[in-house]
């Protein structure tokens, strides 16, 4: 490496802090798309005091998520950290290492297959209260639906008034608004809204009532509550029933030796898995239900295998998912194409070599999922919905990091199999039963993606109609 190269900077473009606002306020998944095929798989830009790296070579994000993960740390996220606490998505280091190895066993295939007909009666539960013609708010009813499911495989509780879900899920929405504007904001501005309480709530009309937390602290506050009364709860009445709290509760701690992780170390673990575990399986339903509304070839494709491996009358469980190829293809292809999280970003803990670019320390690196999973460079037709591409052949041609809605290495999603299996699941027991179809014509849905803080939201609400199959019961 010769010392001109080590210093040069890699090609992007010069723009002003207002210019990139107004870029990203705009459509920030094109503007990256537009840089990327400008600029190629190392831009450099400089944001205020930030210098930021986009890098889209596979084999970069493999090195950095899974032989180098040391030399980097988490973001401006873990600004958040005084407020969400410092679970297993926030924290770092040995702190971090040790705390995945205790959960973990929790998300053993074992577990995992263990909580099917836990998410198999809470689809039917929401899919069976729709009425024949109805039309839905996809996303609405897949927050519920994904909210259930986790609050009782995780946490033994079952939950099913809308009252207690809108509110968590108004106060979760809130959470994200503000990581939205921390990340996009100085953090000075956010920290002062949060103090003064003025952070409002990005309320759902649908569900708004007046006792909903309208602050960012109120939303704290408000999940704080419900979690510290859950912990009571278990500790009172079924401290050995298995689920994340007890396991927590009972669980070796690395740093005292003692059982049981501190009383605040599990809060903030059960925080991190209430926002982790449900919105971006939602979110990913939400998504998988807009393409098959609107490609009735790929529905009834779907149709003919749950009927071939369910037969007429059985629900499935997950002894099935083996069988359930195309069900999952479909939401392999959801992930693709609309990846639930749709970047990551990592800081250099010290000078860090890419290509023919050395990266100083303190740099901000950022890895976009949406990026590679919608690049001509991997995907033939990449924004047609096609999950027939998903043959074994094409998977085993694939740069590994080419594909990566769950993230990679020490860090990546600790409920991949869990979201896998819910949304196998959930395609196999919704569309069972139903026929899915646009509310109105076919250009009412809209796929354009929204970005809240990472997450790859619909920009504008999905409606769909449900039609029951003509069917014996099914049990
Ligand atoms: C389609 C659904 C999901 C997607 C696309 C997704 C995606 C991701 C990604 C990309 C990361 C890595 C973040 C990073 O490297 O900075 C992550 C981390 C994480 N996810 Fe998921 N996730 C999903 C569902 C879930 C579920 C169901 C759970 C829990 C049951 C969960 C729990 C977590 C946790 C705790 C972490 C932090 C892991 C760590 O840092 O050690 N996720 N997720």
């Amino acid at each position: 490496m010769t010392n001109s190269k080590k210093q040069q900077l890699p090609p992007g473009p010069q723009l002003s802090i207002s210019d990139f606002k107004e870029k990203v306020n705009e459509n920030p998944f094109n503007f990256l798309m537009d840089l990327i095929e400008k600029y190629g798989d190392v831009i450099y830009m400089k944001l205020q005091q930030d210098d930021v790296y986009i890098l889209s070579n596979p084999d970069h994000i493999e090195q950095i998520l899974t032989r180098d993960y040391k030399l980097f740390s988490k973001t401006r996220t873990t600004e958040l950290r005084p407020f969400l606490g410092n679970g297993l998505l926030l924290n770092e280091g040995d702190s971090h290492r040790h705390h995945r190895k205790i959960i973990q066993p929790l998300f053993l295939p074992k577990s995992i297959k263990s909580y099917g007909n836990i998410m198999v009666d809470n689809i039917t539960h929401i899919s069976e209260n729709w009425q024949e013609n109805a039309t839905i708010d996809v996303l609405q009813e897949m927050t519920m639906l994904t909210m259930g499911v986790m609050a009782e495989s995780l946490f033994g509780i079952n939950f099913r008034d809308r009252d207690t879900f809108s509110k968590i899920s108004d106060a979760f929405a809130n959470i994200l608004e503000t990581l939205n504007r921390l990340i996009h904001e100085p953090v000075e501005n956010v920290l002062v809204d949060l103090e003064s309480g003025s952070t409002t709530t990005l309320t759902n009309q649908v569900l708004y009532d007046n006792k909903k937390p309208n602050t960012f602290q109120d939303s704290i506050d408000y999940l704080n509550q419900k979690i510290y009364a859950l912990m009571d709860h278990i500790k009172k009445t079924n401290p050995d029933k298995p689920n994340l709290i007890s396991h927590l509760m009972q669980a070796k701690d690395p740093e005292t030796g003692g059982v049981g992780l501190p009383e605040k170390q599990i809060r903030d673990e059960t925080m991190i898995f209430l926002f982790a575990a449900h919105d971006t399986t939602s979110t990913a339903l939400t998504w998988s239900l807009a393409y098959l509304a609107t490609n009735q070839n790929i529905q009834d494709k779907l149709r003919k295998e749950l009927d071939a491996v369910l037969g007429e009358t059985r629900v499935p469980t997950s002894d099935d998912l083996p069988k359930l190829e195309y069900t999952e293809k479909i939401f392999k292809e959801t992930l693709r194409i609309r990846p639930s999280v749709w970047a990551l970003s990592r800081l250099t803990n010290e000078e860090y070599m890419v290509g023919e670019y050395v990266i100083p320390s303190n740099s901000v690196i950022f890895m976009s999922q949406y990026a590679l999973h919608n690049s001509s460079k991997y995907y033939s037709d990449a924004d047609k919905f096609n999950p027939d591409r998903w043959t074994k052949e094409f998977i085993s041609k694939l740069p590994r990091f080419a594909y990566f809605p769950f993230g990679g290495g020490i860090r990546s999603c600790i409920g991949e199999t869990f979201a896998v299996q819910e949304g196998i699941l959930a395609l196999a027991t919704i569309f069972q039963r139903w026929y899915v179809m646009p509310a109105n014509k076919e250009e009412n849905i809209s796929f354009e993606p929204k970005n809240l803080a990472g997450f790859t939201k619909p920009k504008f609400p999905i409606r769909v109609v449900v039609k029951r199959r003509k069917y014996k019961s099914i049990s």
